[in-house]
């Protein structure tokens, strides 16, 4: 099968998620890494992408260079991945989408819902694939525990407790640390802190697993570092449009917690737990029966978990693979094969709503709010 051509924004040197991009991009030989504009500072962008391997007419300074210069080619890049800071995505997205570029965007998609909702129409519209790289949903073991909930194995869910909650903006001292202060700031980061960067990937694994939709929810935030405008700890009460009753804690003041994020589900005949500190494993209890590990590998699982099983049982599978396997995913749908669990504009724009409507929530003492973006109601 021929390699598709890959094009990066963002994700320069040292920066967090770039390694994580590439090396799931190219991980199963789907994507060649054939254009790149990297880094804010273009000098330092074109340098790096040709040190990747990126020919020098096409390691680019900065994203409209890229733009202009990728869309008249004839091998021109097949799918963009957009790795830059938060504010920036919807321009980028929008422009390469109507290009006509796949595109796979960083989360959160955009910074309000009307640009989400903006993505959502441009992609409809063009046809182009826009996913959002909630990767943890595509985990295998995350990829099993949403085919268990779908195959009635543990009955209608009656329950989703879910967790984000990691300890490494803890410490005081460190509250201006360039790294952590972004994250907090809201012409940076947008409307939320903590919820937008660590919650909603807990939202979307809580309607990822129960196959539903986020409809209501009430917020609670807190600034627990009092220079911090944004909030650095969240609780979501929220509820799935047919019923399911959902919890969410997030938090980055959780010293002690490492990576933080874990999920539970309740459902009428039975419930699992899945961890991202743990990510082979589902631990499932049938009711009235024994705790059972359900290992990645293992004979007998669902399709949907064995496809994206790339090695064999007992050996670790790590977060780039996650990642990798969004990248799998798209190779196959930019291929004319849709594939059903990646996340799209729409699992990003109802992330975005969820955002907003809990920031508005949390302003209003907790008052229960419609959290669905208004073109999906
Ligand atoms: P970072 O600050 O570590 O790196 C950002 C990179 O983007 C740097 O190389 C910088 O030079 C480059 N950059 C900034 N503006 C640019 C522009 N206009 N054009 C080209 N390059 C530009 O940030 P980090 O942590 O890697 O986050 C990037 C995005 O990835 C954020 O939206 C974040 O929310 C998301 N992220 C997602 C994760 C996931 O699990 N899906 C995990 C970590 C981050």
């Amino acid at each position: 099968m021929a390699k598709l051509n890959w094009g990066m924004i963002g994700g320069g040197q040292g920066s967090q998620i770039g390694p994580a991009h590439r090396l799931g991009a190219l991980a199963d030989g789907h994507f060649t890494l054939a254009a790149g504009a990297l880094d804010h500072r273009p000098d330092v962008g074109r340098a790096y992408a040709q040190s990747l391997g990126v020919a020098p007419d096409r390691a680019y300074g900065d994203w409209t260079e890229m733009l202009a210069g990728e869309r008249g080619r004839a091998d021109r890049v097949d799918l963009v991945t957009v790795a830059t800071p938060n504010a920036t995505h919807f321009e980028i997205t929008k422009a390469f989408l109507e290009a006509g570029f796949h595109v796979l965007c960083e989360k959160p998609m955009t910074v309000t819902v009307e640009e989400g909702e903006e993505i959502v129409r441009i992609a409809e519209k063009t046809g182009k694939i826009c996913a959002v790289n909630y990767c943890y949903s595509a985990y295998p073991m995350v990829r099993q525990a949403r085919a268990m909930v779908r195959a009635g194995d543990i009955g209608r869910v009656r329950l989703v407790v879910t967790n984000f909650s990691h300890g490494h903006h803890g410490d005081a001292t460190d509250a201006e640390n360039p790294r952590v202060r972004w994250r907090y700031d809201p012409a940076m980061a947008g409307v939320s802190g903590q919820f937008a960067d660590c919650g909603i990937h807990a939202l979307h694994m809580a309607s990822f697993i129960c196959d539903d939709e986020v409809e209501k929810l009430s917020a609670d935030f807190a600034s627990t570092i009092s220079s911090r405008v944004l909030e650095d700890d969240a609780m979501v009460n929220f509820r799935l449009s047919r019923g399911t009753v959902g919890r969410l804690w997030t938090s980055s003041v959780a010293i002690g917690r490492q990576h933080g994020f874990d999920i539970q589900v309740f459902g009428e005949t039975g419930g699992f737990r899945w961890a991202s500190e743990q990510p082979n494993q589902l631990i499932y209890t049938p009711v009235g029966g024994r705790t059972q590990i359900i290992e990645k590998g293992e004979a007998g699982l669902y399709e949907e978990a064995k496809r994206l099983s790339r090695v064999a049982i007992a050996h670790p599978e790590g977060f780039p693979l996650a990642v990798a396997n969004i990248y799998c995913d798209i190779a196959d749908a930019i291929r004319g094969e849709a594939r059903d669990g990646l996340p799209t504009a729409a699992s990003g724009l109802r992330s975005m709503a969820a955002v907003h409507t809990a920031v508005a929530s949390a302003k209003a003492g907790g008052a229960w709010m419609d959290a669905r973006p208004p073109m999906f109601r």
